[in-house]
């Protein structure tokens, strides 16, 4: 059967600046509360791996923007570190990363590959995490004038503009399951937290607009699709729940302009709503995101058999990227035994894709939906011929493509599609175990090395289907 995309589809990969960069003390960058997390919890990354040198790419960006072209790329979505742009999160512009992001902008303009840029993905500035975070409102000025900043800065280079990524699963690994920075077990604080983000997301699409730029502003999100365990009522009621706490809290205030009812129900029973101040839900309200990129990865399974105590924690006692917990009485994410799982856990299940492109869809008819992240991860070496002969991950892509044409053919916006990694990178918690990319990365040498899934990438790109 023939694929064929709609003129314009974005063909792209996607990376996060930690994730990449490395150089994080180089040119005036200044301390991440990531760098400081794998500094002094080195036990809870893998092999103490940081994000020191990560994948260089601060040195060899030029040649990782012609590889990019070469294999076809014509988007490629990046994010921006805001302590190399505003080293203490608040104080004087550093005009070295400045710099830094204008060259690398450039470089990807006149290779043919449109930038979509997120502000925010995760490394805030250590000096903010140190007074709070985002439970100190001043980080949400901080961020403002961060934002600001960068549209001045970068606004005639880039057009396509996220905030946040994944607000839900930062907000829930930060605060709930305590695996990432700061390390809470605090479900008030998580709600307090994920209501401020939203809001400053609000914020910061008006403060955009407010420029007048010819630009597109998002937010990037991570609609895991939550199912019922079974098809018990009491499971259905366990998944109807899940999703308000999981994805609804923080997708509803961006697409349809107010927090979920039910999750606000929830909270005020539990005596930790946080004061919802009328100024806060105007700008909600007022909110328009020009497109809402999607990232997916594997859909959750909620069980209404929680026996853990009150916004219990349950991390199913392993430290990878897990955003498992469960509230008692409410629901338990629980595995689901006929799935088809990655070695991490993770369950390949294309339609979950559909389902959620399906929600964005109905919330907001016609928003141009971006695919933001895709892709598996595996533990990967060089084979004798030196190359790497990925065809599971050209058959993971392949089978959500496939669901995303169907998606569009069924009067679905979907724009693009970027592949979770351009390179193999440093991962929260798995530091290199798992690699993701279209380029193999050579830990000794940082040489790049396309594996199978890059060239044929390549010719889906080229004839815009397959
Ligand atoms: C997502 C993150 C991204 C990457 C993938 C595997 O949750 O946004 O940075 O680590 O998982």
């Amino acid at each position: 059967m023939e694929f064929q995309f709609p003129q314009g589809f974005v063909w792209g990969s996607a990376t996060a600046a930690l994730q990449i960069e490395g150089a994080t003390r180089e040119d005036g960058r200044g301390d991440s509360q990531w760098d400081v997390f794998c500094r002094e919890h080195p036990e809870r990354i893998w092999q103490q791996a940081t994000p020191d040198l990560a994948c260089d790419h601060y040195h060899r960006w030029a040649g990782d923007v012609a590889l990019m072209k070469a294999l076809g790329h014509t988007g490629y979505r990046l994010s921006i570190a805001w302590p190399r742009i505003i080293p203490d999160g608040t104080g004087a512009v550093n005009e070295a990363g400045v710099a830094f992001y204008r060259r690398l902008f450039a470089a990807l303009i006149e290779a043919g590959i449109e930038p979509n840029v997120t502000l925010y993905h995760w490394d805030l500035p250590q000096p903010l995490a140190r007074a709070g975070g985002w439970e100190n409102p001043a980080t949400m000025d901080a961020f403002l004038r961060y934002a600001r900043v960068c549209f001045e800065a970068f606004g005639d280079q880039v057009k396509l503009w996220a905030t946040f990524n994944e607000p839900s699963w930062s907000t829930l690994n930060g605060y709930v399951t305590a695996l990432h920075p700061p390390l809470k077990h605090d479900y008030r604080a998580a709600v307090q937290v994920a209501y401020t983000l939203m809001v400053t997301h609000a914020r910061t699409v008006a403060l955009f607009h407010g420029l007048g730029g010819d630009g597109k502003i998002g937010i990037v999100q991570n609609m895991c699709p939550v199912y019922p365990a079974t098809d018990s009522p009491r499971d259905a009621e366990a998944a109807r729940i899940a999703d308000a706490v999981y994805n609804r809290w923080f997708i509803d205030p961006a697409l349809l302009g107010r927090f979920p009812e039910d999750a606000v129900e929830l909270y005020r029973r539990n005596h930790i709503l946080p004061e919802m101040r009328r100024e806060d839900l105007d700008m909600v309200a007022a909110d328009s995101v020009d497109f809402i990129g999607v990232n997916y990865y594997f859909p959750h399974y909620a069980s209404a058999d929680a026996t853990e105590t009150l916004f219990g924690l349950n991390t199913s006692g392993n430290r990878d990227e897990d955003c498992h917990f469960s509230i008692k009485g409410l629901f338990k994410f629980v595995r689901n035994p006929k799935g088809r799982y990655t070695d991490w856990a993770w369950e390949i299940y294309p339609p979950g894709l559909r389902d959620l492109l399906a929600r964005a869809h109905r919330y907001r008819p016609g928003l141009p939906i971006y695919v933001t992240e895709n892709g598996i991860g595996a533990q990967e070496t060089l084979d004798a011929d030196g190359t790497v002969d990925d065809q599971y991950r050209i058959d993971f892509v392949r089978e959500h493509l496939e669901v995303i044409h169907g998606a569009i053919a069924d009067g679905m916006n979907v724009r693009g599609y970027y592949m979770w990694a351009l390179m193999d990178n440093f991962s929260w918690l798995n530091g290199y175990k798992k690699r993701y990319g279209f380029l193999f990365i050579d830990r000794e040498t940082m040489r790049r090395v396309p594996k199978k899934s890059a060239f044929w990438y390549r010719e889906v790109a080229r004839r815009n289907g397959f």
